[in-house]
């Protein structure tokens, strides 16, 4: 930890630029997108691995997350990576539970943050963490998580953090199913179904001109139709508050979605433009 903040510090003094791109591991094209981007807006990059239980709440999957470090490793060798920060539990949380955080206000206790109480004040709080260890000048993060984008963006400016946030488009299979960790848990049928949120999302940019009304019908019509997708939550926000919009609302909009496949729990997100009806 002290090994990677003199280096990063080292570095800066040659006039080096530093990226952290902080992940949990069981590394995919997703992650390996943010790493070439990050290789491209700095000289030295760091990627953080660490299954933060902080961001976990009691029922959820924090001992079957998949954990594939030494593979993860071997593949940001491949990409050039210098730097691999992975922490032990104990590291980052040397008394056990932590005393400080960061709290995520409104937006941090809605959709996901409904669903995972908690989940974003321990996402902030290790990434204030990852921060302040790495000291980097870009910290690069996935649209496919747009309300932990939207979060830590504005930490970032209510506190003052001294880095700047680099977003990266969505990573997709051919098919369109959003690359996740968790895609490994689904069986052949509920990997067919989990392409209802993707599908749902393309119908949902198919009806944009048409209003919120008719986006959310049409979304909702293919998540419907799929019996082995348990919807959570489907959303239409404005992206400067992440406040789901109003009935007459025109502009870019994000919409949200979130379902359990079997056990596991999927979200994705599409930016749209909204016209209002008759416009
Ligand atoms: P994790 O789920 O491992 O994701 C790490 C980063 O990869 C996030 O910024 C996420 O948005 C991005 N990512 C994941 N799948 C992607 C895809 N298909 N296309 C593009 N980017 C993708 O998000 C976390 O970890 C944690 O909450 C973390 C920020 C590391 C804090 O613990």
């Amino acid at each position: 930890m002290s090994e990677l903040r003199s280096g990063t510090a080292d570095a800066r003094a040659e006039g080096m630029r530093i990226a952290l791109v902080p992940t949990l591991g069981a590394l995919h094209d997703g992650h390996f997108a943010l790493v070439r981007r990050a290789r491209e807006v700095a000289d030295l990059v760091v990627v953080s691995i660490f299954v933060n239980p902080l961001q976990f709440g009691p029922t959820e999957d924090l001992d079957r997350y998949p954990r594939t470090l030494e593979a993860d490793v071997a593949q940001l060798e491949q990409l050039g990576v210098d730097w691999v920060f992975a922490p032990s539990v104990a590291e980052m949380y040397p008394s056990g539970t932590i005393q400080t955080r960061v709290t995520a206000g409104e937006v941090g206790s809605l959709y996901e943050g409904r669903t995972r109480t908690g989940h974003f004040d321990g996402v902030l709080t290790v990434v204030s963490k990852l921060l302040n260890i790495a000291q980097p000048d870009v910290a690069v993060f996935g649209q496919k998580d747009a309300q932990q984008v939207f979060l830590v963006k504005r930490m970032v400016a209510d506190l003052n953090l001294p880095v700047t946030v680099e977003v990266v488009q969505t990573v997709r299979e051919q098919d369109g199913l959003a690359l996740s960790s968790r895609n490994r848990f689904l069986d052949a049928k509920e990997k067919r179904a989990a392409l209802g949120l993707s599908i749902a999302l393309e119908a949902a940019e198919s009806s944009a001109d048409r209003g919120i009304d008719a986006v959310l019908a049409a979304a909702q019509s293919v998540l419907m139709g799929e019996s082995m997708v348990q919807l959570d939550y489907l959303k239409v926000v404005n992206p400067e508050t992440f406040l789901p919009v109003d009935d007459g609302y025109q502009g870019k909009a994000v919409v949200l979605v979130a379902a359990r496949v079997g056990t596991t729990r999927l979200i994705d997100n599409e930016t749209i433009f909204l016209r209002g009806v008759g416009s």
